[in-house]
């Protein structure tokens, strides 16, 4: 998969020498006079165009014209009102720009910043460089006939003022490692269970590590689990032909004496509910249940390839949750390493069952914050739809940092309630815990029962059923891997 890079320059757009120009532009009833320069050099087309109301800068509008020797290919790209544009917004206009875009025969563009009309160079540069990256990832990598991939493959990101030019390169670069990032875990979510099982979890560790100085691996295997009490995680694998993986990641990018800060993902590389088996439809998803492991994957590939300035331990619970003779059973009773005893009372709810386990060993980090990410819940879906991802938490400040980075970022999230009030709907007459708490209230008792394992550090849950992917077209959505880069390139 090639990728898109980005390069900052600066000066007039008339000067430039490029096989297409982009320009985005607010609405207006008249060509701007910042670009009086551009009308001439073309013979007065600009002005044309706006004579024959061809583009008014509507949001959204998009008109190809033909330029002149030097810039060949002329894009008008519609901003709408300037100052109401969010990050939202402008994935929108990117979506709509890469898709005009990737079908010309050119390898670069040259986009005009200035045309937003903000001073926020560095934000700008960093959502554009994010969004285009993510714009041009498609999944190819099991169809037996590949589409030509776009000849674009360069962008460089021009403004008028060499004062921005520093901040457009940092932003440029940020903006499209975390896109790479994004992709990585979409393409990991993408992969169907049959490829992407727990042990390949464990090879893309391996091969993160191989790739950075500042990562390294360590794989727990089913025989390690036992030694160390995971009867939960393990109840999960029973049915499986595929062995369950604890991968343990640690990106050092600060020195050894500043905090630790621990992400837990959950990859269940297919959850067929196991006994209690998932209805048929749609149950090709649960290919996707790994979503919070990928956007793990994706969180460690971004921070180390930016030397992010934090140290993290990311930790995947992987395992396949099969029905078969060995399978867990309704009704059994298992230990887990923290010592309390859990019901299992439905084999579906089984991202809680590998979480708390990883969530007791990351206490040996002595992290300062921990962060899971899993697709635990339908009834977080029921709750917040596709837009919001539900969080919990056990802290205020932590919650407040995430939900600043998902403003930030436009992968936004919304808080959930953790009262002790929903806390008994887990009472079980025969183990400490119950796995699920019944039909009200889904998504909170599913954080309410992980709470009982994450007493020891300051601790937020991400319930990412409905945000981390489209079911038409299907796809993984890489959410949110904006958000946890945001975070901890925060701490
Ligand atoms: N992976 C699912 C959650 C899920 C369902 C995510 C649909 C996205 C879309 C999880 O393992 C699960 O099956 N949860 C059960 C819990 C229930 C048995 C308490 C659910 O949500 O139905
Ligand atoms: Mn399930
Ligand atoms: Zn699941």
């Amino acid at each position: 998969m090639s990728e898109l890079v980005f390069h900052s320059k600066a000066g007039q757009p008339e000067q430039q020498k490029t096989p297409c120009l982009v320009l985005p532009l607010s609405q207006t009833k008249k060509c701007p006079s910042r670009l009086a320069g551009l009308d001439t050099a073309t013979g007065g087309l600009l002005s044309r165009v706006w004579k024959n109301k061809d583009f008014s800068g509507e949001r959204k509008q998009c008109v190809l014209l033909s330029g002149n020797e030097f810039f060949p290919r002329i894009v008008l790209l519609g901003l709408g009102d300037t100052k109401d544009l969010n990050e939202y917004q402008i994935k929108q206009l990117v979506g709509t720009l890469w898709g005009q875009l990737s079908r010309l025969a050119c390898k670069e563009a040259t986009l005009d910043l200035d045309g937003f009309e903000t001073d926020a160079y560095e934000t700008l540069s960093k959502t554009l460089a994010r969004e285009l990256t993510c714009a041009s990832y498609k999944y190819t990598t099991t169809l037996g006939k590949k589409p030509t991939p776009p000849s674009l493959t360069k962008f460089t990101l021009l403004s008028q003022g060499k004062s921005a030019i520093a901040a457009i390169k940092r932003g440029g670069n940020a903006g499209a490692t975390v896109g790479q990032g994004i992709n990585y875990a979409r393409e990991l979510a993408n992969l169907p269970g049959n490829i992407c099982t727990p042990t390949y979890l464990s090879e893309q560790a391996q091969s993160l590590a191989d790739q950075f100085d500042t990562v390294t691996c360590e794989i727990l295997g089913e025989a390690q689990m036992r030694e160390l009490g995971m009867h939960s995680l393990l109840s999960v694998a029973a049915g499986s032909a595929q062995e369950a993986q604890l991968i343990v990641m640690h990106y050092q990018g600060a020195p050894t004496k500043k905090a630790t800060h621990c992400l837990v993902g959950k990859g269940i590389t297919f959850d067929t509910g196991g006994i209690s088996l998932k209805p048929g439809a749609k149950m090709d998803e649960m290919k996707f249940d790994m979503g919070g492991a990928a956007s793990v994957f994706g969180t460690v590939k971004a921070l180390a390839s930016s030397g992010a300035k934090v140290n993290l331990v990311a930790i995947v619970a992987a395992a396949e949750n099969m029905p078969s003779g060995t399978a867990t059973k309704p009704g059994d009773v298992v230990t887990s390493m923290s010592g309390q005893t859990i019901e299992i009372l439905n084999t579906d709810a089984e991202g809680r069952l590998v979480l708390c386990d990883a969530l007791t060993y990351a206490e040996r980090f002595k992290p300062a914050s921990v962060v899971d990410i899993a697709t635990l819940t339908g009834a977080c879906v029921v709750a917040l739809g596709h837009h919001a991802t539900g969080l919990y938490a056990n802290n205020d400040d932590l919650a407040a940092a995430l939900l600043d980075a998902g403003e930030t970022t436009g992968d936004r999230a919304w808080r959930m309630p953790l009262w002790d009030e929903y806390q008994n709907l887990l009472d079980s007459p025969f183990a400490d815990i119950g796995n699920i708490g019944g039909p009200s209230a889904g998504s909170v008792t599913a954080a309410c029962f992980l709470s009982r394992f994450t007493k020891a550090y300051p601790w937020a849950h991400l319930d990412i059923a409905g945000t981390a992917w489209n079911s038409s077209p299907k796809g993984a959505t890489g959410r949110p891997v904006a958000l946890l880069c945001e975070y901890l390139a925060s701490r």
